[in-house]
């Protein structure tokens, strides 16, 4: 399979700002747009997105999941990079619009269709470093794709890193700067303990790694960072703690401290999991921190981590009742 967010469907829709207005969305070949060189986002990185998915049911039927949350946090990431708002209900209808035409390209579980929406501000200005885009483009990317770790489910190696994963108030925002400050950290911790990810720990404050949040899992309870600015928000974060309450666990959003997590991390039965729109829920089985690997658990895929992503994939796969109703249907 090829390696995930490198397949496109041919066509993508998008709507551009001008002049104070969006245009009419527009279903346009994936590789026609043009910048210019000195569009803002090339030079000041006024550039935000997001990732959500599409599945397949049994059925033929084609559903987005939680779609409202990725279209509010597109508007709240525009709205922190002061790149022009835009009206919610017409990115959702876009996004419905794109996923409708290529329902056929979906693929099967455990198979999606990863739908990439992305908003750049495209004014040829490079005198604005310290003002915003005044034109923009509003586009949606479709990608079906399988799993994101290559090695599906296998537990992950994470290095525990003393550093932020970028500027403190820009966390909450997924814009593509904060992957640009987070990327030689990554490549290091690969190159020198083949790590897979790097968990942000700045003070000893257990973040997030570059592409997903950070859950310990000790018997009942599931426990992770409370909500601030400095990390995302993630929408499988907030799926997977509904679902741990729905099964009775107990949820601690709190702060998290590289000492806790590592004494908790050595007692048998504890697990720890990545959650992401790509990650799903992925077993961590190992954390290296100042120069020692610490085995989470037994360092296999825990019997929890297992349940709740099973849980969580079931009504994506329309397989169990969406209580929450987080599906949207397509078509
Ligand atoms: N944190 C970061 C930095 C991410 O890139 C992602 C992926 O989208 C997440 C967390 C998880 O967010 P979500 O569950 O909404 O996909
Ligand atoms: C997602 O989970 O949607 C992400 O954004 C991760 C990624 C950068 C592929």
């Amino acid at each position: 399979m090829a390696a995930f967010g490198t397949v496109f469907t041919p066509e993508m829709i998008i709507s551009r700002f001008n002049n104070n207005s969006w245009s009419t969305p527009e279903i346009v070949a994936t590789d026609s747009i043009s910048l210019h060189p000195g569009a803002h986002v090339l030079h000041y990185s006024s550039t935000c997105f997001e990732g959500l998915k599409a599945f397949r049911h049994a059925d033929g039927g084609i559903y987005t999941f939680r779609m409202e949350k990725n279209v509010a946090r597109l508007a709240q990431s525009s709205q922190l990079l002061a790149l022009p708002g835009f009206d919610k209900a017409m990115l959702s209808k876009m996004i419905l619009d794109i996923v409708s035409r290529y329902a056929a390209d979906v693929p099967q579980p455990p198979g999606s269709m990863y739908i990439r929406p992305t908003h750049i501000g495209t004014e040829a200005s490079i005198g604005k470093a310290a003002a915003p885009s005044l034109e923009s483009m509003l586009y949606v990317l479709l990608s079906p794709v399988g799993d994101y770790f290559a090695g599906g489910a296998k537990p992950l190696r994470l290095l525990l890193e003393d550093n932020a994963r970028c500027a403190p108030h820009m966390g909450m925002v997924k814009s593509g700067g904060n992957y640009a400050s987070a990327l030689q950290p990554i490549m290091k911790a690969r190159a020198s303990v083949q790590a897979d990810q790097v968990l942000f720990c700045p003070n000893g404050d257990v973040q997030e790694t570059g592409a997903a949040n950070f859950l310990l899992i000790d018997g009942n309870e599931i426990i992770t960072k409370a909500l601030d600015s400095s990390f995302l928000h993630g929408i499988t974060r907030d799926s997977i703690l509904t679902l741990a309450r729905d099964r009775g666990m107990t949820v601690s959003e709190r702060e998290l401290t590289v000492d806790e997590l590592l004494e908790r991390a050595a007692k048998p039965g504890t697990e720890a999991a990545l959650s992401g729109t790509a990650a799903v829920l992925t077993p961590v089985g190992t954390l290296i921190h100042g120069g020692k690997e610490y085995q989470v658990g037994s360092g296999v895929a825990g019997a929890t981590t297992n349940a709740l992503r099973q849980a969580l994939n079931d009504i994506q796969w329309g397989k169990a009742e969406d209580k929450h109703g987080w599906l949207t249907k397509v078509c």
